[in-house]
């Protein structure tokens, strides 16, 4: 099969280091790709929301699949072009079209689904009018959960202690805080709990599910500072029993995937639940149409099936008889970041010791923001590294990708000290245990 895959950060670095082992792979082409990456497929110079580029390359390169990475291109109507690529048939693509997206894109259009097959998710009201968001916000107790309806680079969510920090998120989003993406907003309910990521493949009619991580999302120890795109996750989730996953499959995930092939949008692809669970009862977040970063690192790590026949068979609508099997170690992922991030960073800082880094007993380091020239390695992004490790232990995995970033000589760089730590306090570590390696 030939593959182009479509994105550039550490979640493709991840993905394609999984696609090129699988036997099924004649070549592998990524755009637009980056250093990692290009030790893995060949690049090709198209930005991923360059629809018409994408679709036009892959006709002319005679691709057998794209997948697509980022959820901008899905949103932009990558996956309807690519269907409609031949007049006699499309290009298979690994990624919902356009209609289907909206389950990441509209906040709102995420509830009328779930309300439409009782899927169970925070109680909210939609708005555009700033007068009647507030008199709704007075009639509800805080915390109070204010969101962008459409894409904000994960920047949409304000979650106030107070009545007067929700009206203020509420006059900015309205006042154009977020363009067009906050003309609409929804308040919802606050939901206690337990945060994991989720994630099932879709072929428009069947899920078959993959695993649950649990991210940091904070920049700093002890889940202090900004939100960012996730300092780090791991996987299993001891919060995410196969009971968990039971309630997600029967009440969330396929009763959704129902309801879009009903309404003639049917879901193909990975799908992303961002759940909170209380005293083991799951409520959605939020749907995302693509694999999380951070998250997806890990679970390529711990996946033991061939990864591309899957993709293929999703993108194909024939899942049925497909089944995965995962390695029953743990996997963790400690992301070093650019200071400033995810503020304006600085670029250019040279890296050093990776080469040491990479021999550290069951670490894999993928790419995010990284630029490589003439040997010389340096940082170019916010997220720059991610160092994955596995291990017998969640413990074990953590120290060995702790030890693989000790031998990294980059002082501009920054990395959370505490990766796991909500899992390690429920797991005894093998200290505790008395056992031994
Ligand atoms: P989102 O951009 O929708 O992922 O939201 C960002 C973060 O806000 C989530 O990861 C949660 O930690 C938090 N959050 C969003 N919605 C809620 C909610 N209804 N209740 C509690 N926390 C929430
Ligand atoms: N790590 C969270 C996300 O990918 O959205």
């Amino acid at each position: 099969m030939k593959v182009l895959l479509v994105g550039g950060g550490g979640r493709e670095h991840a993905l394609a280091w999984k696609i090129a082992q699988s036997p099924q792979l004649s070549k592998l082409y990524v755009a637009p790709g980056g250093a990692g990456l290009n030790r893995l497929g060949e690049t090709i110079d198209v930005s991923p929301d360059n629809v018409s580029g994408i679709v036009d390359i892959s006709k002319e390169i005679g691709v057998d699949l794209v997948v697509v990475g980022p959820e901008a291109p899905l949103a932009a109507g990558l996956a309807d072009a690519l269907d409609d690529a031949f007049e006699d048939g499309g290009i298979a693509c690994f990624g919902p079209r356009q209609g289907a997206a909206k389950l990441e894109t509209s906040k709102s259009f995420m509830k009328e689904v779930c309300a439409a097959c009782s899927a169970p998710t925070a109680s909210f009201g939609r708005f555009s009018d700033r007068a009647e968001a507030i008199a709704f916000l007075r009639q509800r107790a805080a915390p109070y959960v204010v969101k962008a309806d459409g894409l904000a680079a994960g920047k949409g969510v304000t979650i106030a202690e107070t009545l007067a920090e929700a009206e203020d998120a509420v006059e900015r989003m309205l006042g154009g805080q977020f363009g067009a993406a906050s003309s609409e907003i929804v308040i919802e309910q606050f939901l206690p709990g337990e945060e994991a990521s989720f994630f099932a493949l879709c072929d428009g009619t069947r899920a078959l599910p993959l695993a649950a991580a649990q991210d940091h999302k904070r920049a700093f120890d002890g889940d202090q500072g900004p939100n960012t795109g996730g300092m780090g996750a791991y996987s299993p989730a001891p919060v995410f029993t196969p009971e968990v996953e039971q309630k997600v499959m029967t009440r969330i995930i396929n009763p959704v995937l129902k309801e879009m092939a009903r309404r003639g949008t049917p879901y193909r692809g990975v799908l992303y639940a961002g759940l909170m669970i209380d005293q083991g009862e799951p409520n959605l977040i939020e749907f995302n149409v693509r694999f999380g970063d951070p998250e997806c690192q890990i679970l390529m790590r711990r996946m033991e099936s061939d990864l591309l026949p899957l993709l293929a068979h999703a993108a194909n609508g024939d899942l049925s008889g497909a089944s995965i099997k995962w390695s029953p170690q743990a996997a963790a992922i400690v992301v070093m970041a650019a200071e400033g991030y995810p503020g304006p960073v600085n670029k250019g800082d040279r890296i050093g010791g990776l080469d040491a880094a990479k021999t550290v007993d069951g670490v894999e380091i993928f790419y995010a923001g990284v630029k490589e020239k003439a040997g010389v390695t340096n940082a170019n992004g916010g997220r720059v590294l991610n160092i994955t490790a596995t291990a017998d232990t969640l413990n074990e995995a953590l120290s060995r990708a702790y030890a693989s970033i000790e031998k990294i000589d980059w002082p501009g760089g920054f990395y959370r000290r505490d990766i796991g730590w909500r899992a390690l306090k429920s797991t005894p570590t093998r200290e505790q245990t008395g056992a031994s390696a």
